[in-house]
């Protein structure tokens, strides 16, 4: 992408820092995680406090969330998305962005496809240069739709729903019911909503949603072909997943290397992602998971805040720490099992 000279970036900035644009040319990205290596060319800003705030403003706790029906969580979309845009938007960074002059021209931007659809605001900001999609959750049935590229639920499973490639008739018609179901509430819903709200933060005229995201130039799909079940993609889908996994892996820090080499039988590595940290899990959940823990023979990296889990016994093979460099250790030979959730990427170390 060297042709890219000025980007701008909106989320997943951890991935998109290992385009090649970040290397060659000028960026300004807006990212909820602090900028671990700033380099000259890149200007980030920070939402700060993004994950606090989301998580106060919760409608449902992601326990409650995940064990309502199909229909329960396609509903939540809306009104999850409404909630967690508007915070964003009224963060002291995104204000920052805000304030730039509808002047400044960018030869791209780059932005997350998934429930941030309220920053689209920002095309229309800066003249509706080529946008680029991006996801960190694969292909969404809706990013389908807009992209152009086939969505066929005779053999592409919804990704809520618990099936294969290979579905019987039942199986297939709801699918398709669910596929279809979850557009509708896209299209007349999630998006409709978002569009209001941009048109509340930004001053300048915000272009149609339906034509602005019809009008993407390019989608970065965090799939990896041979992970995921096969599916057509017409040209301007790209897969690129894993594209952030560095190469070369820095040192593990001392007392990680000494637990990790001492670890006879391997070792698992156990993290729940971003959003839902072990410590909110409910408190027999995280008993029943630390009790299984003991029983293995491996060491467990599990990944959590040590001073929120009072109470709970930790066995003697669990270290938790809130932060391990993952790169570094699933980049270890004695890997036994990786467990983490939500980001595909991570799989691909194993
Ligand atoms: C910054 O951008 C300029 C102009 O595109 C390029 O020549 C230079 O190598 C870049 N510097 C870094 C550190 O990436
Ligand atoms: C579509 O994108 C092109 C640039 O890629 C831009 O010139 C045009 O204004 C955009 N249209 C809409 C409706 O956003």
């Amino acid at each position: 992408m060297e042709f890219l000279k000025n980007v701008l970036t909106l989320f997943n900035a951890l991935i998109l820092r290992s385009l090649h644009a970040v290397d060659t040319g000028k960026v300004l990205e807006i990212s909820p995680d602090v900028d671990p290596e700033p380099t000259p060319n890149r200007t980030s800003i920070l939402m700060k406090g993004i994950y606090e705030t989301i998580a106060k403003h919760l409608i449902y706790s992601y326990v409650d969330y995940t064990s309502g029906s199909v229909f329960f969580q396609i509903h939540a979309l809306s009104p999850w998305t409404e909630i967690v845009c508007t915070a964003e938007l009224q963060s002291k960074g995104v204000q920052k962005l805000l304030r730039l002059p509808s002047g400044e021209r960018f030869d791209a931007i780059i932005t997350d496809t998934s429930l941030n659809e309220c920053f689209y605001g920002f095309i229309s900001k800066f003249g509706s240069p080529p946008v680029i999609g991006i996801s960190s959750h694969g292909i969404l049935p809706w990013t389908s739709t807009f992209m152009g590229t086939p969505e066929n639920p005779s053999y592409m499973p919804h990704y809520l729903l618990p099936y294969s490639d290979r579905m019987n008739f039942i199986q297939r018609l709801y699918n398709f019911i669910v596929v279809n179901y979850v557009n509708f509430i896209y299209d007349y819903d999630v998006i409709l909503t978002q569009e209001d709200i941009a048109r509340k933060y930004f001053k300048e005229e915000v272009q149609p949603y339906w034509n602005l995201e019809r009008n993407f130039s390019l989608f970065l799909a965090n799939i990896v072909l041979g992970f995921d079940y096969s599916r057509p993609l017409s040209t301007n889908v790209i897969p690129v997943g894993g594209m952030h996994i560095k190469t070369t892996i820095e040192p593990l820090p001392k007392d990680l290397k000494h637990i990790l080499d001492e670890a006879k039988d391997g070792f698992i590595f156990f993290s729940l992602g971003t959003n839902l940290q072990f410590e909110q899990l409910p408190k027999d959940k995280a008993t029943t998971l630390l009790e299984a823990f003991a029983s293995l023979p491996q060491r467990i990296l599990l990944k959590g805040a040590p001073q929120e889990v009072a109470g709970i016994t930790v066995p003697p093979n669990v270290i938790l720490r809130d932060w391990f460099p993952q790169n570094g250790v699933l980049g270890m030979k004695i890997t036994a099992t990786i467990f983490a959730i939500a980001f595909k990427p991570k799989f691909i170390h194993s």
